[in-house]
Formats: C-alpha cells, sequence, structure tokens
C-alpha cells in the first residue's frame, strides 16, 4: 500500500510541483487548498503531467477547524506538507492580523489534527526569510534567525517554533521544516507554474510578464549595494529541484530515517546569483531583450543571502541539478503558455 501524503495548499505554485513530484515518486496525495489565492490552472496541470485524472481535492480552509479534522478522520494520512499561507510580504505589513490569523491557526490546526488522528509525518514550508540579513555566507541551519522584519517572515519563525515546541511536548509527531531561498521557474511540461494575482512582487513573475509585454518595464532596485555589480545576491533554487527536496523529506520520515525528532534543512544552490546577472542569463537564453530601469533600492531587501546546504544534501540525499538556464527557459515558457491561453 502506498503512503497518502496530505498536501495542504496544494493547489499553489509550489505545492502543484511537489504534488507532481510525489505522485511520480509512487505516493498517494490528496491536496487541500481554499484557492483563495490561486484557480484551478495549476491543479489541473498535475492531473495531465501525471496522468492521474483521480488525484482527490478538497477545498477547504485550515483555519476552519471542524473542517480539519473531518480531512483527517476521512482519510488515513501518513504525512502532511502544509503549504497553506499567505505569502505576500507588504500586504502582511499592512493587515498583520490577516497573516498571524491565517498562517498561525491553519498550522496550530493541522498540527492537532494530525496527532489526533495517527499522522506522525509534518513538514513545514519555511523560509531563508527567517535569517533576516546574515552575518556571514553562506548560511548553515545553525545560522542564527535574525528579528523578522515582517509579519509574514514571523509566521515562519513562529511556525517553525510551534512545530519545534510541539515535537518536544508530544512523541506521537515529528517534523521537519525546510528553509527555501528564492523558488523561481516552472515545470518543463508548461503546464505548472507561478500564478501571481496583479502586480508581481517576486523578480521572475516580474520578468516573465515584463518579456510577454503585460508589463511595461521592469525595476531593478538598486545597484549600488556592496556587491560586485551592485545589485543584490540571491540563491534562486529551481522549483522542481525544490519540489524534489520534498519527496527526499517525506521520504526520510516516513522510512524513520531523522536522526532527531525535529529537523531543519535549507534548500538552496549553495551559488549566489546577482539580480542583473539573472536579468542577464534570462536575455540570453530566451534570446529577447527585456526593458528594464535601474530604480532605488526597495525598502527592506536584504542585500545578499545564499545557501549552505551540505546539510540538505548529505542527509536527504538530495541536491539541485537544475542550470540557471534550463529554470529561467522553463519560466519563459510558462509565461508564453499562459499567453495562449489568455
Ligand atoms: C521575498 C521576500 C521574502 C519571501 C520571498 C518569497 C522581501 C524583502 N522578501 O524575497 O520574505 O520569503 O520573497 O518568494 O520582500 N527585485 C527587483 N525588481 C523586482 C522584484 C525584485 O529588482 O521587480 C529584486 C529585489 O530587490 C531582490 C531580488 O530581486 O533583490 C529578489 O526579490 P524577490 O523575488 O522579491 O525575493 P526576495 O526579496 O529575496
Amino acid at each position: 500500500m502506498s503512503k497518502r501524503v496530505l498536501v495542504s495548499g496544494g493547489a499553489g505554485y509550489i505545492g502543484s510541483h511537489v504534488t507532481v513530484e510525489l505522485i511520480q515518486a509512487g505516493y498517494e496525495v490528496l491536496v487541500a487548498d481554499d484557492m483563495s489565492n490561486c484557480d484551478l490552472t495549476c491543479f489541473e496541470g498535475v492531473k495531465k503531467i501525471t496522468g492521474r485524472e483521480d488525484i482527490p481535492f478538497v477545498k477547504m480552509s485550515f483555519c476552519d477547524e471542524a473542517a480539519t479534522e473531518k480531512l483527517f478522520s476521512d482519510w488515513k494520512i501518513d504525512a502532511v506538507i502544509h503549504f497553506a499561507a499567505f505569502k505576500a510580504v507588504g500586504e502582511s505589513v499592512e493587515d498583520p492580523l490577516k497573516y498571524y490569523g491565517n498562517n498561525l491557526n491553519s498550522f496550530v490546526n493541522v498540527i492537532g489534527a494530525a496527532r489526533r488522528h495517527g499522522c506522525r509525518n509534518i513538514l513545514f514550508s519555511s523560509s531563508a526569510t527567517v535569517y533576516g540579513e546574515p552575518d556571514k555566507q553562506p548560511v548553515t541551519e545553525q545560522t542564527p534567525r535574525k528579528p523578522s522584519t515582517s509579519p509574514y517572515g514571523n509566521t515562519k519563525q513562529i511556525c517553525e517554533d510551534i512545530l519545534r515546541d510541539c515535537v518536544a511536548a508530544y512523541p506521537e509527531i515529528r517534523g521537519i521544516a525546510l528553509r527555501y531561498f528564492n523558488p523561481i521557474g516552472a515545470h518543463p511540461s508548461a503546464l505548472i507554474g507561478e500564478l501571481p494575482r496583479g502586480v508581481p512582487n517576486n523578480l521572475v513573475p516580474y520578468i516573465t510578464q515584463t518579456a510577454a509585454g503585460r508589463r511595461e518595464c521592469l525595476n531593478i532596485f538598486g545597484n549600488d549595494y556592496p556587491t560586485p555589480d551592485g545589485t543584490c545576491l540571491r540563491d534562486f533554487i529551481d522549483i522542481v529541484d525544490l519540489a524534489r527536496a520534498h519527496v527526499c523529506a517525506v521520504a526520510r520520515m516516513l522510512d524513520d530515517k531523522m536522526e532527531k525528532e525535529y529537523e531543519i534543512f535549507n534548500v538552496g544552490t549553495g551559488r549566489p546569483l546577482s539580480v542583473m546577472e539573472l536579468v542577464n542569463a534570462f536575455q540570453k537564453v530566451n534570446n529577447l531583450k527585456l526593458n528594464y530601469k535601474i530604480v532605488p533600492r526597495r525598502a527592506g531587501d536584504i542585500i545578499a543571502i545564499w545557501a549552505d546546504p551540505t546539510l540538505a544534501n548529505e542527509k536527504l540525499g538530495w541536491k539541485a541539478t537544475r542550470t540557471t538556464e534550463e529554470t529561467l527557459a522553463a519560466a519563459w515558457a510558462w509565461e508564453k503558455h499562459l499567453m495562449g491561453k489568455n
């Protein structure tokens, strides 16, 4: 009998890619999503890629405690990956209660229901945002977390702490937090990818929409940073590589390979790339010219951060494999797929 993994927020950008990789690795997947920040485009894409029309889907919010309880009593769930959360940094500053209310309550409900229904394994979708502006590069899992600069970032820190404390208190559960660096790109099939609502905040969706003519000009936020070319440095991680890290982490839990009951892993490439280098690579691999200009720095941006992914390489047996060029070609193919639909 294959094991069943609940993917909360499974219709979204990361959740849909993870669902594909889990199914292709032989797991049964139960997708649940409240559809507050996506439509069914990616879920339909997941069905096409996997050839599985029968993937169960439940439309629900994990803030609804009774609905969460019912889901865990209706299905035998061996592991849960919790993605369901709001993720817009700026909005979280304007409306912190929306973020604390949703991101914390939903996770508390998931852990409580998992515990009560014999689901031992909980994987939390965390972020490199917990490191703030690091004093030393690359960051390891031991690099101290810094006080968060946004309620969104704070919910990632608090959820990590909730999981750590619950695992310490309740022997019937164990957990892994994956700290993602900057996930970008799309599935090579171009059937699933990032679908931002409104004006994108993140770099790559803004680039692809500019290339598609949906935005007039890409603003590059600052070229006077203390970095080699003056633009910020990031660790851009391909979304399919990122998704595969989840499969490795789920297998580690289900196969009883964990060394501690609560583990944290960085998920990044270990290679810093500047914003300008990324823009140039996008133009080159896709053979197009992007309309861009340098504008002042964006408030709150981190100057530089990249991962030391050694722990994930060694303990999860996972490594980023896709090149920046492949990733940026996939991102553009996805945008073109969307253009064809509109
Ligand atoms: C942001 C969030 C982070 C969150 C992550 C989710 C901030 C400060 N950080 O990370 O908490 O976990 O998204 O994906 O908001 N850039 C441009 N022009 C643009 C957009 C971005 O120059 O139109 C630059 C930014 O200044 C930054 C880099 O591109 O240097 C990456 O930006 P972005 O994709 O927004 O990610 P982060 O800021 O790293």
